[in-house]
């Protein structure tokens, strides 16, 4: 009898260790998301609810390549928790690391990632990592291989800054903004929106965007691209791809606007017509859609001056929503560190 308890205590210790935020590199590590929206809008609406529980921990902030909204919004969340955070540019600021198993070191890194990473496992708590990809070597990219270096090695809870193939940060906050602006209960139709640039940019936030839409499950989502801009399919499955913007915008309720390299073609840029880019004539398609746009954006070539200045546009609203996202996910990642 003793053991049957023990064994069904186990199993629902078992149950609750995966329940928790382990690491948040996708929306996969996030057992509910409708839950961690709303723990971000109990933050938004009393950012010192929590203001000690990370009393005595550190976050390092590290970073290999620039930001503005992800290393500020995240800074401050940890703040409102009571998390002391430090910021390391890598590269700028200290050695350059090598990523590369068996490499003779002999160019320009001067540290290994097996080196760096278990001294950083000493001074922090929790780490947070940028790093972009490369747009060039796709198994790399896709396979995630800096970011899983530094969790292997630093063995610390790791939260992504954005990464070679996702920005769960952002998604996070883009689901949050979502939520609060949405005027009625019906599924929100939404329309993803491939857009004109100058030069190769990761899929990230596209590939991120569509994971986590298609994993919250409450909208009608749409993908609207180049032929050619077709998304990895395990992060786009789920929405409809439809090559014809305006067949896409029709009625909808918001529009993310993005521009992207392509998955296929790897990093290649296919296309540069302007006429892609979303305007107040396309606009007049939807169903009074709300824009949104991630930023950094270059004005008048992914996004017109028309569009970014619109009473419409929330792309300010996301860039604040990055806060309570980030604050969010460092009070569950902590909340797993106390149960260990
Ligand atoms: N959206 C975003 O990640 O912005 P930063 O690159 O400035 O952090």
């Amino acid at each position: 009898m003793l053991i049957f308890f023990w064994i069904v205590l186990k199993k629902q210790s078992l149950t609750i260790k995966q329940l928790r935020m382990q690491q948040f590199i996708s929306a996969h590590d996030v057992p509910d998301i409708n839950q961690l929206i709303q723990k971000a809008l109990e933050y938004k609406a009393n950012p010192s609810k929590d203001q000690y529980i990370g009393k005595g921990k550190r976050l390092g902030l590290i970073f290999l390549n620039p930001s503005l909204r992800t290393r500020i919004s995240t800074q401050i969340g940890a703040e409102n928790l009571g998390l002391s955070s430090m910021v390391f540019n890598v590269g700028s600021e200290g050695w350059q690391w090598e990523f590369e198993d068996g490499v003779v070191m002999n160019g320009q890194t001067v540290e290994h990632i097996k080196d760096a990473a278990p001294v950083l496992g000493q001074y922090f708590d929790v780490l947070a990592f940028r790093t972009f990809p490369t747009l060039t070597d796709k198994v790399k990219d896709y396979g995630e291989h800096a970011l899983h270096q530094l969790i292997k090695y630093s063995g610390l809870p790791v939260i992504s800054l954005e990464s070679a193939t996702l920005h769960p940060l952002q998604s996070l906050a883009d689901l949050i903004t979502i939520s609060e602006t949405q005027s009625s209960q019906k599924k929100p139709k939404i329309v993803l929106t491939w857009a004109p640039h100058i030069k190769p940019i990761p899929q990230c936030v596209a590939n991120s965007f569509a994971q986590w839409i298609n994993a919250w499950g409450k909208a009608e989502f749409i993908i609207t691209h180049p032929e050619g801009y077709e998304l990895y399919e395990q992060f786009s499955n789920g929405a409809r791809i439809e090559y014809n913007q305006d067949k896409a915008l029709e009625g909808a309720d918001y529009v993310y606007v993005k521009n992207w390299s392509a998955y296929k073609d790897y990093g290649k840029v296919l296309c540069s017509d302007a006429s892609w880019m979303l305007n107040k004539n396309k606009w007049g398609i939807t169903n009074r859609a709300k824009i949104m746009h991630c930023l950094p954006v270059r004005r008048n070539v992914e996004l017109s001056d028309e569009m970014l200045d619109f009473e419409y546009c929330l792309a300010t609203e996301q860039a604040g929503n990055r806060v309570w996202a980030a604050q969010a996910v460092i009070s569950e990642i902590l909340k797993t560190i106390s149960s260990k």
